[in-house]
C-alpha cells in the first residue's frame, strides 16, 4: 500500500516509522511519503491560511497550497492505480473498524492534514470530481490538526495489511472486529503466570477445553460491551444472538433492574433534599 500525508508539520509524522509501520516499511509492504505543505507555497511567508469569509474566529487553508500539493503528489504517485484523499476532520462521517477493513483494501491513501479551522471547502469540492474522498472524524472532540487523527487512521488501516503484524489471527479477535465478534468489544485477557499474588486466571482459559473457551469470552465480550458501551447492544442483529447470548443479555438486563429498584427503594426512603431543615442545629462533633 501507498501513503502520502501532507501536512505543515511533517516531523509529527514521525511515529509512521517507528515498531510495526517501521519493519513494514522497510519490507516494503508499506510505501510511505511525508510532504511539507508549505513547498507549495508561493510567497516569502509561505502563507497557508487567511481569514474565513463571513467572519468568524481562526484562520481557514487557503486553496492554492493544497491544490498544488494534491495535483503534485497525485502526479508522482504511480499511474496504474487511483488514489483515495482522506481528510481528517471532525465535521466528517466517524472512522470505524470497517473503514479500516475497506480503506485496507485499497492501493493508495492520499491524507490532508489540516489545521486552524479546517481546509477551503472548495478542494475537497474540486478533488471530489476526480477521485474518491473521505472525511472521517476519529471522535467527537476536537483536536488541533488532522495529524494525531492521520496516524490513528493509518494505524488501524495498515496493521489489517498482510504481513504487518507478527500474527494474522490477533485482528480476528479485536473489539469491532467484522466477523464472530462483531459489534462486541473483546473480553478481559490474562497470561502468565496463573497466579499471580493470589489473583487467579479463569479456570476455563487453563482448561484447554476450546469450545468452552471460545463461549467463556463470548460471554465476557457480551458483559463488556453491555457494560461499557450499552448503544453497540441495542445496536446487534438478533440473528446474530445464539440462545445462550440471550441467556446472558437477559441475566444482565435482570440485574439493571434489581439495581433501579434498590436506586427507587432508596430514593423513596431518603428524604428529598427540599424536605430536609435548610439550618439544621450545629451537631456536636463538628462544633469548635
Ligand atoms: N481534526 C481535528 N479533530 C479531529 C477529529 N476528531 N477527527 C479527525 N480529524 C480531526
Amino acid at each position: 500500500m501507498r501513503i502520502d500525508v501532507i501536512t505543515i508539520f511533517p516531523e509529527y509524522l514521525a511515529p509512521l516509522g517507528v515498531s510495526l509501520l517501521g519493519k513494514a516499511r522497510e519490507r516494503g509492504v508499506l510505501d510511505v511519503h511525508i510532504h511539507d505543505l508549505r513547498a507549495w507555497t508561493a510567497d516569502v511567508h509561505r502563507t497557508v491560511d487567511d481569514t474565513p469569509y463571513g467572519g468568524g474566529p481562526g484562520m481557514v487553508m487557503k486553496p492554492e497550497p493544497w491544490w498544488s500539493a494534491l495535483t503534485a503528489v497525485t502526479e508522482a504517485g504511480p499511474d496504474t492505480v487511483q488514489p483515495t484523499l482522506v481528510l481528517p476532520t471532525p465535521s466528517g462521517r466517524r472512522f470505524t473498524q470497517r473503514d479500516a477493513q475497506r480503506l485496507a483494501g485499497l492501493p493508495w491513501l492520499i491524507f490532508a492534514c489540516g489545521r486552524y479551522e479546517g481546509l477551503d471547502a472548495r478542494v475537497p469540492e474540486r478533488a471530489r470530481a476526480r477521485i474518491p474522498v473521505e472525511e472521517l472524524s476519529i471522535g467527537d472532540y476536537v483536536l488541533a490538526g488532522g495529524e494525531a487523527a492521520t496516524l490513528v487512521i493509518v494505524e488501524a488501516v495498515t496493521r489489517l495489511l498482510p504481513g504487518v503484524l507478527g500474527n494474522a489471527d490477533s485482528v480476528t479477535d479485536d473489539s469491532f472486529a467484522v466477523g464472530a465478534m462483531s459489534g462486541l468489544l473483546e473480553g478481559p485477557v490474562y497470561t502468565k503466570p496463573a497466579d499471580w499474588d493470589g489473583l487467579v486466571v479463569p479456570a476455563v482459559l487453563q482448561s484447554g477445553n476450546h469450545p468452552a473457551i471460545a463461549r467463556w469470552r463470548r460471554d465476557q465480550a457480551l458483559r463488556r460491551t453491555a457494560a461499557n458501551r450499552p448503544d453497540l447492544i441495542a445496536g446487534l442483529d438478533p440473528a446474530d444472538l445464539d440462545g445462550r447470548d440471550r441467556e446472558v443479555l437477559a441475566e444482565l438486563e435482570e440485574r439493571d433492574r434489581e439495581v433501579l429498584a434498590e436506586m427507587e427503594e432508596w430514593d423513596r426512603e431518603t428524604p428529598a433534599e427540599t424536605d430536609r431543615d435548610p439550618n439544621p442545629p450545629p451537631s456536636p462533633s463538628t462544633s469548635p
